[in-house]
């Protein structure tokens, strides 16, 4: 078949580079934003009498009309075609007839890949927030009944100080919130309409670009033409942002891998978001969440794949940007299923809480907490230290905790050691102890709660 662009050629082009410089089989998800892009386009070449009214009104009629096509499964995407955005001109101008060869007015494919994508990744985003939000509100409800649950922190894996179940979701809720916030940072840099970029350089024609970015509900224009049309920023940024999402849920992951493990056993997942052995009848496996910490790695692979694909271009478009789109679609696709598996696997499994209080019983968590007890008797922290130091080094040799230590031995490391002690070094005293703002105490984790509530709720209405 002749090419849009057949013009200036005498031979037609190989099978083999037809095939291979298509990109028809992973750019058709973007055929409403393109239709959207040229309805939008049509009625502007209308509206400044660059074509007809009519013509203009046809030209969207048939777009409409390709677009129902589409939707209902009756098109076949053709590879000759190459792309998207030729394959919908050719079953335009098949529907509408002549009238459809001025859709292509004033406009190349390189201002108009560079709309699709932006309109795309503005949907996607709205999506991917969502989501987070969603994750963001599973933890807090989980949050808020475990605001009690007292479990080891670690530093090194080791067991450090306590800490409560709800605080150490809340972390992650923090993070999630980053998440958030990058997104939409991300967002209002490709909230820019690229359309009269043209190939490169503009057009001569006098179009309304505005008016089309009204139309596209874009907040401005770009503001200039070689920059439109070879700036995949945007796409980095998402995968960027996408990646440090996938951070966070693998480093989750890998928590509840561990948690779910006999040698832990904080947790047990769901039998529905567990797997067995083929081999092994005693196994249940966390695969869903290993998966996701593996996952991790395409997103990376895919922020990779598009810095390198960037770094040596010269200015403007050039083909290698066609490799942006299975890269950004790969890191939408993966996040979006991560972050949705994700929080059905977390709000499935079961929290033991009396195993998470009773490890964080053993390992000198309240170690600190003696230290400081000897410091508000007036001895100063660094010999506070090694006193503490010396007493969890003699309960060892006993195999006990420094709870079961009677006050006389105490008085042999301390003289000013008291009964009020065990009060000082009791593990939930000293986790409500921590009442700093931002701290595990339930006072302050109700406060943190609130107030991520009130920013969930802050961004749900600024995005209506
Ligand atoms: N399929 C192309 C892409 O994704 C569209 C732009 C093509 N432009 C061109 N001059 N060949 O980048």
């Amino acid at each position: 078949m002749s090419k849009l662009w057949g013009g200036r050629f005498q031979k037609e082009t190989d099978r083999l580079v037809e095939d291979f410089h298509s990109s028809i089989s992973f750019d058709k998800r973007l055929y409403k934003y393109d239709i959207k892009g040229s309805i939008a386009h049509a009625r502007m070449l209308g509206k400044t009498r660059i074509i007809s009214q009519a013509e203009s009104e046809a030209l969207v009629r048939g777009l409409e009309a390709v677009l129902a096509d589409i939707e209902a499964g009756r098109v076949e995407f053709s590879v000759g075609a190459e792309d998207i955005h030729m394959n919908v001109e050719q079953l335009l101008t098949a529907k509408v007839g002549e009238v459809g060869k001025k859709l292509h007015t004033a406009r190349s494919r390189n201002d108009q890949v560079a709309l699709d994508i932006r309109l795309y990744i503005k949907d996607e985003i709205e999506q991917v927030g969502a989501l987070l939000r969603q994750l963001q509100t599973d933890l807090l409800n989980l949050a808020e009944r475990h605001v009690d649950t007292i479990m080891p922190g670690y530093t090194h894996l080791q067991r450090a100080q306590p800490v409560t179940f709800a605080h150490h979701l809340l972390a992650y809720c923090q993070m999630f919130g980053r998440d958030e916030d990058r997104l939409q940072d991300c967002r209002r840099r490709a909230d820019e309409m690229p359309l009269g970029a043209g190939a490169l350089a503009g057009t001569t024609f006098p179009l309304d670009r505005k008016f089309v970015a009204e139309q596209l509900g874009f907040s401005s224009i770009t503001w200039n033409s070689l920059d439109a049309v070879s700036d995949r920023d945007f796409a980095v940024e998402f995968t960027a942002a996408a990646s440090l999402i996938m951070v966070h849920l693998s480093r989750f992951c890998e928590e509840i891998i561990l948690w779910s493990t006999a040698e832990f056993s904080f947790i047990e997942l769901d039998d529905a978001y567990s797997t067995g052995s083929s081999m092994m009848p005693q196994k249940k496996n966390p695969d869903v969440a290993e998966l996701i910490r593996g996952k991790s790695g395409r997103v990376f692979g895919d922020l990779q794949t598009l810095l390198t694909m960037l770094k040596g271009l010269p200015l403007a478009y050039n083909k290698d940007m066609q490799e942006d789109k299975e890269a950004l679609f790969d890191a939408v696709d993966t996040v979006k299923k991560c972050l949705l598996v994700f929080g059905r696997m977390l709000n499935t499994m079961r929290v033991k809480r009396d195993n998470m209080a009773a490890a964080a019983r053993g390992g000198f968590t309240c170690a600190t907490d003696l230290a400081d007890y000897l410091v508000r008797k007036g001895v100063p922290f660094r010999e506070a230290h090694a006193v503490v130091g010396k007493a969890v080094f003699y309960c060892l040799g006993k195999e006990q905790t420094l709870e079961q230590l009677s006050l006389e031995e105490y008085k042999k490391f301390s003289p000013l050691v008291e009964e009020d002690v065990y009060e000082a070094i009791n593990i939930t005293c000293c986790v409500e102890a921590r009442q700093l703002p931002g701290g595990p105490a339930a006072e302050a984790v109700l406060e943190s709660i609130e107030k991520i509530r009130q920013r969930l709720a802050a961004t749900k209405t600024s995005q209506k």
